[in-house]
């Protein structure tokens, strides 16, 4: 039963062929959309839990999760190419290994598009309420209303995070009225984004202090599986600032030269942010410092924890990396470029809700093409005969968006997204080896090199990240998951479309160009 229910490969090209996008990106525009999915909170938020997770080891963290992101997108460039249909990961999973696994990974999904969106909400908050009111207006809200509550792990003070509510909101509305965001657009914004960071490198680097490296691995390579603390623990946390480089395996048909440009495109970008990011937490760990803040028993506090938040509280720690909210604007005030700390905030305060666009763009993407499936009520599904969007998914996704955002904070948001998206980007892995064996002879624009190392690491580097996010992110997967089953068995299994023997082929696929490619 597992495996049963296979969408047949042949009904998804067909509404692949009637799908009437034709557009000729090349490498380079692909590589500028791909830096403008990825660069976001994971970068300009989430380097202070990093540091608080592995310290100076965040630079090698950076290191481990851009190495699995890239073999992952190796093989989403393959399947992506093959099966340019909507739903990504969803899709082709259905396509391979059938209908109740493709229904954990749509579901696994939300995690990483809407949970995601409201991780990178609450980064906005940061440098919003930070940046923009604070420095720039003067203007302090009360901390109830800028983090979620202290039970949940928020900051100290906090009940209910109204900016990053605010933004997921306002996002969601634009996308409902159709607003998407045009190439020179996103051009723009990884302009700015990329001056921001390339200025936070310049002037902290040649500031740098050794002694500050020193020790390199406070909390060792292993923290131990669960702990989420390490190198590695600080990678699974910190993959996150990779996430959303698949969309541009989703751009992949329409590019010229897939072969050529579509492995450029992706591992250009996820180099580019590398390199990048390693540079920015060189900088910043090397001026201000980046050891964690430990507990009694010796071990770095859990990001996110009443106790650090009670920690960060003590004057010893105002200036510290791993207690900011909006870490690269804090640590150029520190060192004395207060103008250019409040500048690279602007950079942030404009360039986050982009990201949140993009991912609540491909999260509405998923659901419509699992409400058609029948895997979701068919209402939802509906396309606004004005705004032509599917206004009401939106709506319902920009809301639990914003609620997550509300409460919740943005380390654990991450992690939790994070989980997500390793299954998926397993399950891709497995989909595209399937297909090498199922359908050999269909069609490939681009093939995986050595796809029978690149597709066992990127299983393998999932699995072991999976392993090393914190225990409750696990957990919070594992429920997700089961709430998930429950949703298949008692809804899902009966109403599908293939279930009850209907394969259709679809004239036109609502999926119009991702937000920035166009
Ligand atoms: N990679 C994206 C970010 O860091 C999701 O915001």
């Amino acid at each position: 039963m597992i495996f049963g229910r296979v969408k047949p490969l042949d009904a998804i090209l067909a509404t692949a062929e009637k799908k009437s996008l034709h557009r000729s990106l090349g490498w380079f525009q692909l590589t500028l959309f791909g830096i403008g999915c990825v660069i976001g909170t994971g970068i300009f938020v989430l380097t202070a839990a990093g540091a608080q997770k592995a310290g100076p080891g965040l630079m090698l963290a950076f290191v481990i999760a851009g190495a699995i992101c890239i073999v992952a997108a190796l093989c989403y460039a393959e399947i992506a190419a093959m099966i340019p249909v909507a739903g990504s990961a969803y899709t082709y999973t259905y396509a391979t290994m059938g209908e109740l696994l493709a229904w954990t990974v749509g579901w696994a999904l939300v995690l990483e598009y809407a949970v995601a969106a409201s991780a990178v909400s609450v980064g906005w908050s940061g440098y919003f309420t930070g940046t923009i009111l604070g420095n720039s207006l003067g203007v302090h809200l009360p901390a109830w209303m800028t983090a979620g509550p202290v039970a949940l792990g928020g900051a100290e003070g906090g009940l209910v995070n109204l900016p990053a509510a605010g933004i997921a909101l306002l996002v969601t509305w634009l996308l409902m009225i159709g607003t998407t965001e045009s190439a020179r657009v996103n051009a723009v914004l990884v302009a700015i984004k990329v001056t921001a960071l390339t200025a936070f490198i310049v002037l902290t680097l040649p500031k740098t202090n050794t002694a500050e490296f020193s020790p390199f691995l406070p909390a060792g390579v292993f923290g131990g599986f669960g702990t989420g603390v390490g190198a590695v623990g600080a990678a699974a946390t910190i993959f996150f600032a990779y996430v959303g480089f698949d969309a541009v395996s989703t751009a992949a048909e329409e590019t010229r030269n897939p072969q050529r440009n579509v492995p450029i495109g992706l591992i250009g970008s996820l180099l580019f942010c590398t390199v990048f990011y390693i540079l920015v937490a060189a900088g910043a760990i090397g001026t201000i410092g980046g050891q964690p803040i430990l507990g009694l028993d010796g071990t770095p506090l859990a990001t996110g924890s009443p106790e650090l938040a009670r920690q960060c509280a003590l004057p010893q720690h105002a200036q510290a990396l791993v207690c900011s909210n909006e870490a690269l604007a804090h640590v150029l005030r520190v060192i004395g470029f207060g103008a250019i700390g409040n500048a690279l905030g602007y950079a942030a305060f404009i360039a986050l809700p982009s990201v949140i666009l993009i991912l609540l763009f491909g999260q509405t993407r998923i659901f419509f093409v699992m409400a058609r499936d029948g895997m979701l009520p068919e209402w939802l599904a509906k396309v606004h005969p004005k705004w032509k969007t599917p206004h009401i998914v939106t709506a319902y996704t920009g809301v639990v968006t914003a609620l997550a955002a509300a409460f919740f904070p943005v380390g654990q948001l991450a992690d939790w997204a994070n989980a997500g998206t390793l299954y998926a980007f397993m399950m891709v892995a497995i989909a595209v080896m399937v297909l090498r064996r199922t359908a050999p002879n269909a069609p490939r624009k681009f093939r995986t090199p050595a796809l029978w190392l690149v597709g066992p690491a990127t299983i393998g580097g999932c699995i072991f990240l999976f392993a090393n996010l914190p225990w409750q992110a696990v957990l919070v997967f594992g429920i997700w998951a089961v709430i998930g089953l429950a949703v298949y068995f008692a809804y899902s299994r009966q109403s599908s479309h293939l279930g009850q023997g209907r394969v259709e082929v679809h004239e036109a696929d609502l999926d119009t160009a991702p937000p920035g490619t166009v």
